[in-house]
């Protein structure tokens, strides 16, 4: 069985090294041949842990070609389609590549008659699938849909910085589409692939919307911690850490992402939020709890700021020391990043920042330039500030003690993340969801 992965992104590239890793005969096919070169020569674009080993593996063994030629997809069984929707200015989602795929995808289609599979991994709103995807591809095939192909949606819901072992062991996999013998032949193959992880089938829509709501639950799930650790901060000796464990073992709400912090962010959480708060009005609802848990995210990092001018005063020419510009910690991904937000309002009021990240600073600069001072070293970073600031919890920083911190011009230090919770050290130090000592 020949198995096509159109888009090499995150999701794209640890699907393919993975079902390659399987013994699959896998093609990787992505549109930037530049990407597809580095990624043959095992140069990964972005920083995800475990994949260069899988990569190389499945490149040795010859069972995963990657390419850009979209030719190859016509002789395969299945056809994985994992291109972006990013976010357009208005909060819809762009559907530019998913278009442009799916007519490149239907030309091969008319030329064979293998009548694969072809499954929509890409996050898209409710109704795409029928109202635009499958106009395109039967229009370029000359082909119908469960005829002479099967679009199935299933969506992904793996993590970046956990990817492989997301795409290794999923909790659920969602099929969506009709009752068809296309149904029948991917629920054997999910099936024999992960024995034991249960398979929802649904229709379209529904599959669509799993993904959607998935997300805005998780967005949700965080924005309530997140909002409960601002009124802990006033409620003196009171630690959001002890109260997330305590409503965590509830299994009714479950521990997981009730880990206060500076709001989420990342290039799907925000994303899929607005989409569906875009989408949600274009049908005529007024989603109030998603607008709120929008604008409570946002107010986070305000929050940050009024705290910083509180104790700083005016911020104009302060030095700021932000530890972490990656969305979350083993990535050095920085789109709709928190840190990067939280630098824009500080240069707006004339701070002078210092950066450092394990991974990230590379596309940190991408964005900054000149603007930040970069730094290797924490102790470097940390030389005459004024204030630093926790906003992503790398390992790194749980190493901080007051021999790093001894360069600091003000011994001031805000723990976006509880990092230095347990410490004794001397400095001026704020958390998010720490009351006072008491
Ligand atoms: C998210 C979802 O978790 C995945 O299930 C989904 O497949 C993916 O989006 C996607 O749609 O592609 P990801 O963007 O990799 O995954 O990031 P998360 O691990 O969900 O973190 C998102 C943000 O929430 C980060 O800024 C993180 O720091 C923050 N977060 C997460 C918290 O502040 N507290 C938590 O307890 C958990």
């Amino acid at each position: 069985m020949k198995i096509a992965i159109v888009g090499l992104g995150f999701v794209g590239l640890s699907l393919a090294a993975v079902l390659a890793s399987k013994n699959k005969s896998i093609i990787g096919i992505d549109i930037d041949e530049k990407k597809c070169e580095k990624i043959r020569n095992i140069t990964i674009p972005f920083y995800e842990p475990g994949l260069e080993n899988i990569l190389k593996t499945s490149l040795k063994k010859n069972n995963l070609i990657i390419s850009n030629d979209f030719s190859l997809v016509k002789n395969c069984d299945m056809v994985f389609v994992t291109v972006g929707t990013p976010q357009k200015s208005n909060g819809q989602i762009e559907l530019a590549m998913i278009k442009k795929s799916m007519t490149t995808i239907g030309k091969f289609l008319k030329k064979n008659n293998n009548k694969p599979i072809i499954f929509i991994k890409s996050t898209v709103i409710p109704g795409t699938i029928q109202n635009v995807i499958i106009p395109i591809l039967e229009k370029n095939s000359g082909k119908k849909n469960n005829n002479g192909f099967g679009i199935i949606s299933n969506p992904e819901f793996l993590q970046e910085s956990n990817a492989i072992h997301n795409t290794k062991f999923p909790h659920a996999i969602v099929l969506g589409g009709e009752d068809t013998k296309f149904m029948k032949r991917a629920e054997t193959f999910f099936s024999k692939m992960y024995s034991n992880v249960p398979i929802i089938k649904t229709n379209y829509q529904s599959a669509e919307m799993i993904k959607y709501a998935n997300n805005s639950f998780l967005a949700t799930k965080i924005t309530f911690i997140n909002q409960l650790s601002n009124i802990c901060q006033n409620i003196p000796g009171s630690n959001i850490d002890d109260i997330a464990r305590g409503i965590g073992l509830d299994p009714r709400i479950g521990k997981l992402f009730l880990n206060a912090g500076p709001g989420y962010g990342g290039s799907c959480l925000p994303k899929d939020m607005k989409a569906l708060i875009n989408f949600s009005e274009s049908i005529g609802i007024t989603p109030t709890l998603l607008n709120a848990v929008e604008k409570t995210n946002r107010d986070q990092i305000n929050n940050i700021i009024s705290l910083l001018k509180k104790k700083l005063g005016t911020l104009s020419g302060k030095k700021i020391t932000i530890l972490g510009t990656a969305f979350k910690p083993n990535t050095d991904d920085i789109r709709d990043s928190k840190s990067i937000e939280l630098i824009k309002k500080l240069l707006k009021n004339n701070a002078k920042i210092t950066v450092h990240d394990p991974k990230a600073l590379g596309n940190t600069k991408k964005i900054f330039n000149q603007k930040i001072r970069y730094e290797n070293l924490i102790v470097d970073a940390l030389e005459t500030s004024q204030c630093a600031i926790i906003m992503t919890h790398w390992s790194e920083y749980d190493k901080l003690n007051n021999k790093l911190l001894r360069k600091m011009k003000k011994k001031f230090i805000i723990d976006c993340r509880r990092v230095l919770a347990d410490r004794k050290l001397d400095v001026q130090y704020y958390a998010i969801g720490l009351g006072k000592k008491i």
